[in-house]
């Protein structure tokens, strides 16, 4: 380690693994480094201090770490002056301790810690020791994150997770639920709206569940139906966790314009079995009942699942539950995970892993179907008008690309757009997981092109 003083600023990088909420984090750690003086750099290359937010999901997101891990330990035995950290669900594992041990990482900040960065990259650079942080403190429910430069914001309204279902580690990375009062976030709400943010995405890992139990807080639809009253032009949320489900979070759906006609809504399995495996406190049937509602009174929703194919256990007759219950709900796209045994979550203690080529072959069938039935859906809107936020250069260059009100990855040929914005647009051909189409108006616009791309 190289000998600093307490106050030299940093050239700060830091890389981002996992769900929303760890963007969100990410933000929120950025913000308060750049507010102790320390500079934000683009690349790792730049940087003197590369912070590694991390995921710990499943297997692969760890890996990931651990090669990053090791090419920076590499670079520093070769000179480079560098502070490594590593933050996220993965920091607050034995795991991922023991990871950071082995990799030497300078800084260690929890999920429920990350308001104490400032003092840890200080404390690094007096001690010229690794520093560790990883409590749940109070203090971060409260935290106010100023608002991003960007069109989407994500705003997380509550932390952890209550549920305990026997494949996921997330209860014990982030801790149990806490929400935040409803002035915090209606305060960053306000703040981003102002900063002209177009779409606000609340997070947490069940959405409905907050305010459970507690007097002083609305429910998750009462606190929907306050963020859309602020006027933005979009509000969507996940993630949803069906067992708290509720029927007024729908009606604030159907009687909001603003609020997103898209929701998420994990199913995991369509096997009734599996979900009681798996500790998922819905059976099918209750699944399909909540979806008939939503269908009933939001006619032109868009809807999303997460399905983990093979489970412990898992027969072929289960599968086939599951494929029949994706026809049956006709979702417009899902996320596919093939299961990973985490070390320290019940279903790697208790249940035999299947074997990997049963598990590859289902997740490749389930592929297969999926594409058919996404291009399906796509196709249904070909020659009808979304509106689309559009944010960015496509990789391919000749487009931009955004997302449609209901979720829709939408692309369109740069030279019809001049800044970044929410516009409307005609749809002319689809793919299984992209719409391509013209720009034929625009409903609110800001950042100029150069600086989004
Ligand atoms: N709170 C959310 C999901 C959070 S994790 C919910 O309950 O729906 C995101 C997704 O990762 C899960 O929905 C699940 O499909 C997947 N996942 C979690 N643990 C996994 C594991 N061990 N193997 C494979 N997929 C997993
Ligand atoms: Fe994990 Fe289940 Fe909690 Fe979602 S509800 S975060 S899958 S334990
Ligand atoms: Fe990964 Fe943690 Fe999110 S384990 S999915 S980063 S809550």
């Amino acid at each position: 380690m190289v000998n600093r003083s307490r106050a030299e600023a940093r050239r700060v990088h830091v890389i981002t693994h996992g769900c929303q909420m760890n963007e969100y984090d990410t933000h929120t750690v950025l913000s308060e480094l750049v507010a102790g003086g320390h500079q934000v750099v683009d690349t790792p290359a730049d940087a003197d201090l590369i912070i590694l937010n991390t995921c710990a999901v499943r297997g692969k997101p760890v890996e990931k770490v651990v090669t990053m891990l090791g090419e920076f330990r590499k670079q520093k035995l070769a000179g480079r002056d560098l502070t490594v950290g590593m933050m996220g669900c993965l920091a607050q594992l034995d795991e991922g301790q023991e990871i950071a041990r082995k990799f030497g990482v300078d800084i260690l900040v929890g999920p429920g810690a990350i308001t104490d960065i400032l003092n840890a990259v200080d404390m690094v650079a007096e001690n010229q020791q690794p520093y560790w942080s990883l409590d749940f403190k109070s203090e971060l429910h409260e935290h106010l994150t100023p608002a991003p430069d960007t069109l989407t914001g994500f705003l997380t309204i509550m932390r952890g997770c209550n549920h305990n279902c026997t494949y996921c580690i997330v209860p014990q990375t982030r801790g149990p639920e806490v929400s935040r009062s409803l002035e915090s976030i209606l305060h960053e709400a306000r703040a981003m709206q102002r900063s002209g943010v177009q779409e606000i995405y609340l997070l947490g890992q069940n959405v409905n569940s907050y305010g459970l139990g507690r007097s002083d807080l609305p429910s998750f639809a009462e606190l929907l139906r306050h963020v859309a009253d602020t006027g933005i032009p979009r509000v969507k949320f996940t993630t949803s966790h069906p067992m708290n489900f509720t029927s007024d979070v729908i009606d604030a759906m159907a009687e909001h314009e603003n609020i997103c006609k898209y929701i998420h809504l994990p199913v995991q399995s369509g096997s009734d079995r599996v979900l009681r495996r798996m500790a998922r406190e819905y059976r099918r049937e209750r699944y399909l009942e909540i979806i008939t509602e939503i269908k009933a009174k939001v006619p032109d929703v868009v809807l999303s699942t997460d399905i983990i194919v093979g489970f412990p256990g898992e027969t072929e007759e289960d599968f086939s539950a599951t494929l029949s219950l994706y026809e049956e709900v006709e979702y417009d796209s899902a996320y596919m995970f093939m299961y990973s045994a985490r070390p320290g979550t019940p279903s790697y203690k208790h249940f035999d892993d299947l074997p990997r080529e049963v598990k590859t072959e289902r997740l490749q069938r389930l592929i297969e179907r999926q594409k058919g039935w996404s291009h399906r859906k796509n196709h249904r809107h070909v020659g009808r008008e979304l509106r689309v936020l559009i944010k960015e250069s496509a990789t391919d260059a000749q487009y931009v690309v955004g997302h449609s009100d209901q979720n829709h990855t939408v692309l369109v040929p740069r030279s019809q757009v001049g800044e970044m914005g929410l516009y409307t647009v005609t749809v002319d051909t689809a793919t299984p997981h992209t719409l391509y189409g013209t720009v034929s108006g625009y409903a609110a616009q800001r950042v100029p092109l150069m600086m989004a791309s």
